[in-house]
């Protein structure tokens, strides 16, 4: 889809549908802009029309190369104006959707943003709703999205903005496909495969490893999961570092990259449990789309990028209950669950991470079942271990989890969590009880890392059963607004000290 940013007047405008956000205010009367462009039409399509948010109207003007006019209600007095931009331009996209247009022209509201963010929101709102997986499909279900070109509407400003949004979007268009790939086109092999292409496409630099090198370097946690495989783990490493960085020690990004999560001898109940696991990469997806961004925004800015693949399955050498693994970082684990499989391979790419010396370290991992209890769909619980500047990381992460619409919650990391995995036998034990379970679960990761880290549960957002404005059913590629938002806002700071 192509994105462009005009001032047209109506007259000189062509199109085949023109979007117009037209909320009541409070008094009951409709934006006269609107009002005012399209006279005695607009009127009479107004007439059972109230302006609320997900409604609307089509009409057809009588004259200009305008064909069709769409009002859309939405609520502009929202405590979150980027984030009712992108819905209203969500009901945009299923009206041009149902209407088979190809080419699409947005007003974009006078709003308290800078015109940049208000295009960012319009067209991020747009394309992500525009989105469809139909790798497979056969039928009339096939047919792509059939918006070609879509143009926002301004002062003539907004360029910028509406072009980050095109390409956040891409990314995110990316990490979907990923997590809504069939698990046996995205084995351990296939996945790795997928990321040196994208490497190769981004012009970013990837290395895979092997089983071979996983072994040399001691990544046994991960070896562990993979023992109940017919496949060879993987272990990526990615790596964008322009010559202009603003920083020299770089952030690492960890995502997990458990194709498949069947829970292993600790089996999943089929229903409603192991139908989601194919999503268990996608904190893996997270990555890649944030790294598909940051080069193509050409972000100043130093990364790694660290991925432990497998799936993990009940075979006949599968890793068992009592097993205990001597970690990649020395530590030993006793294992009481193999369904918490996602610590044991995060753990070894912390412990790994640190020969990056990072600034920072974020993992972002399907990581518990409580996640999802805690915050269900809308957010991701956040937790970061107690270093200097602690508060600060998390709300930097929080502020761009506000604007960029993945939105994350701080958890409290109080020590005492830190008792639920104690073990008899070994350093701790990999579960940790029913309580508090996203806590421990990033009490366990907190063990392996020596550095400022953040670690992200997105077992809850990650993953839609049922499509909500923007975000469609199955994988929702979150994270990579997120990442997006956080790394452009530390190039911004890091350049204006
Ligand atoms: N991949 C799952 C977590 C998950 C659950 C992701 C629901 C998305 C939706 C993870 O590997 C897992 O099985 N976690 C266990 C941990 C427990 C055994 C400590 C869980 O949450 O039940
Ligand atoms: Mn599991
Ligand atoms: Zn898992």
């Amino acid at each position: 889809m192509t994105v462009s940013v005009g001032s047209y007047s109506l007259d000189d405008l062509e199109c085949d549908l023109l979007l117009a956000p037209s909320a009541r205010t409070e008094s009951g009367e409709y934006d006269k802009n609107v009002e005012a462009l399209f006279g005695s039409a607009f009127r009479l399509a107004s007439v059972d029309f109230t302006g609320k948010p997900g409604e609307w109207v089509v009409f057809y003007p009588e004259v200009s190369g305008v064909r069709r006019v769409a009002l859309l209600g939405w609520n502009p007095t929202g405590s979150d104006v980027r984030e009712e931009l992108r819905r209203v331009a969500a009901t945009g996209a299923d009206v041009a959707s149902r209407l088979k247009v190809r080419s699409v022209a947005v007003r974009v509201p006078v709003v308290d943003l800078d015109v940049d963010d208000a295009c960012q929101a319009v067209v991020e709102g747009f394309m992500l709703a525009g989105y469809r997986f139909t790798r497979y499909r056969t039928g009339e279900e096939a047919r792509p999205f059939g918006v070609e070109h879509l143009v926002l509407l301004t002062d003539g400003s907004g360029v910028d903005g509406a072009e980050q949004g095109r390409v956040i979007s891409e990314a995110v268009y990316t990490a979907r496909d990923l997590v809504n790939l069939s698990p046996d086109e995205k084995t351990p092999g296939l996945f790795g495969e997928a990321i040196l292409q994208e490497g190769r496409k981004w012009n970013y630099e990837v290395e895979i490893w092997g089983r071979e090198m996983i072994e040399a370097e001691g990544l046994r946690g991960l070896l562990a999961v993979n023992r109940g495989s017919t496949e060879d783990p993987a272990f990526a490493i990615l790596r964008w570092n322009p010559p202009d960085a603003v920083n020299d020690r770089p952030i690492v990004l960890v995502g997990k990259g458990i194709v498949f999560d069947t829970g292993g001898l600790s089996l999943k109940p089929t229903k409603g449990s192991m139908d989601q696991m194919k999503a268990d990469m996608a904190g893996a997806a997270a990555v890649i789309g944030a790294f598909q961004c940051a080069a193509r925004l050409n972000l100043p800015v130093s990364l790694v990028g660290l991925i432990p693949i497998t799936d993990n399955r009940p075979g006949e050498n599968a890793f068992v209950r009592v097993d205990v693994i001597r970690m990649h970082s020395g530590k030993t684990v006793e294992v009481l669950n193999t369904d918490a499989e996602g610590r044991l391979v995060l753990a070894d790419a912390l412990s790994f991470a640190r020969r990056f010396e990072p600034l920072l370290a974020i993992d972002l991992a399907t990581l518990t079942g409580a996640a999802v209890v805690a915050l269900g769909t809308v957010a991701a619980p956040i937790m970061t271990n107690n270093l200097p500047g602690a508060t600060e990381r998390l709300e930097k992460l929080e502020r761009a989890g506000h604007r960029s619409g993945d939105r994350v919650h701080p958890m409290p990391m109080y020590d005492d969590y830190a008792k639920a995995l104690e073990s008899d036998v070994a350093d701790l034990k990999n579960v940790g009880g029913r309580e508090a379970g996203a806590i421990t679960g990033a009490k366990f990761l907190e063990h392996f890392v020596s550095y400022p880290w953040i670690h992200i549960d997105i077992a809850g957002p990650a993953f839609l059963e049922r499509a909500d404005s923007y975000r469609p059913s199955g994988g929702t590629g979150f994270g990579v607004r997120l990442l997006a938002d956080f790394l452009l806002d530390f190039v911004k700071e890091a350049q204006q000290a």
